[in-house]
């Protein structure tokens, strides 16, 4: 693979959904590249389709327009070169230890030994802190921990793609900050790509480097602006996302210009 071509590319992605009275059109000729590396982040109000593209890029919808490829390879299916990490706490196998949680999906998917499979296991759950709690089951643990497990699990399967929809949105402030730094000291360790959904414009520019900007009613690009990590530059430019998404609201045009 070229250093130009991208690892994912979004095509003029439409996604509608059919309920029995309507036909509501989630995203609208979506284009977007993410490159090797890129903290990519999905910006945007609630509605804007966010989860949506981000389950279409994990193999969960078809779009009806356009196409999704990863390494060229167009995408049709769930994978795991593409592992999600949700919202919700409850996304851990209540059952299994945490340990067994990461090592799971490398025995099935990646056809590891339970051996092999736990070694792996043992050295994510080390990544994110948690090796004191590797035998302890999920209810012992708080959100934040929870949480910890959900990213490591993704990121032992190695991926091309981590995929995270809001994954820190249920957490207190304080936690929520510790976990964004950390997840930006593990992107320094292994450059891994991220897709990241959120609808805070201080999260995204915190935790992306490039920040797409989408519209609601139907979820259209609205821009794609680099990210900062100089203070005063990132203060400027979360007002500007904010009159971009917000203060223009009536007016497309204008709020397009800005
Ligand atoms: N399963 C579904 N059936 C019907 N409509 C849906 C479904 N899921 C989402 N939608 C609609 O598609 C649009 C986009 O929804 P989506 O969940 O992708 O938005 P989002 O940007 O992730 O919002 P939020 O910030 O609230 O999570 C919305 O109008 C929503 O009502
Ligand atoms: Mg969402």
């Amino acid at each position: 693979m070229t250093h130009s071509e991208p690892l994912l590319s979004v095509r003029g992605v439409t996604i509608q959904y059919k309920t029995p009275q309507h036909l509501i059109t989630a995203t609208y000729r979506v284009d977007f590249d993410v490159h090797q590396g890129d903290r990519f982040i999905l910006l945007g109000p609630s509605g804007c389709g966010k989860s949506t593209l981000q389950k279409a890029v994990g193999g969960y919808i078809t779009p009806c327009e356009g196409e999704i490829r990863l390494k060229g390879q167009k995408v049709k299916e769930p994978g795991p070169d593409r592992m999600m990490v949700f919202q919700e706490f409850d996304q851990l196998l209540p059952w299994k230890t945490v340990k067994q949680n990461v090592a799971f999906a490398l025995q099935t998917a990646k056809r590891l030994s339970r051996a092999e499979a736990e070694e792996r296991a043992m050295h994510y759950v080390c990544k994110v802190g948690l090796e004191k709690f590797a035998n302890s089951h999920p209810h012992m643990l708080s959100g934040g921990m929870k949480q910890r497990v959900a990213i490591a699990r993704g990121m032992a399967m190695e991926p091309d793609i981590l995929l995270m929809d809001e994954p820190f949105a249920a957490l207190d402030a304080l936690t929520r900050r510790r976990m964004q730094d950390e997840l930006l000291a593990l992107w320094e360790e292994t450059h891994f790509t991220v897709l990241f959904v959120t609808h805070s414009i201080a999260e995204a520019i915190k935790i992306g480097n490039r920040i797409l900007l989408l519209s609601p009613h139907p979820g259209r690009v609205k821009a794609e602006i680099n990210s900062t990590t100089d203070p005063i530059e990132a203060a400027r430019l979360e007002k500007r996302i904010h009159e971009m998404l917000f203060v223009n609201e009536p007016d497309e045009e204008e709020a397009e210009h800005a």
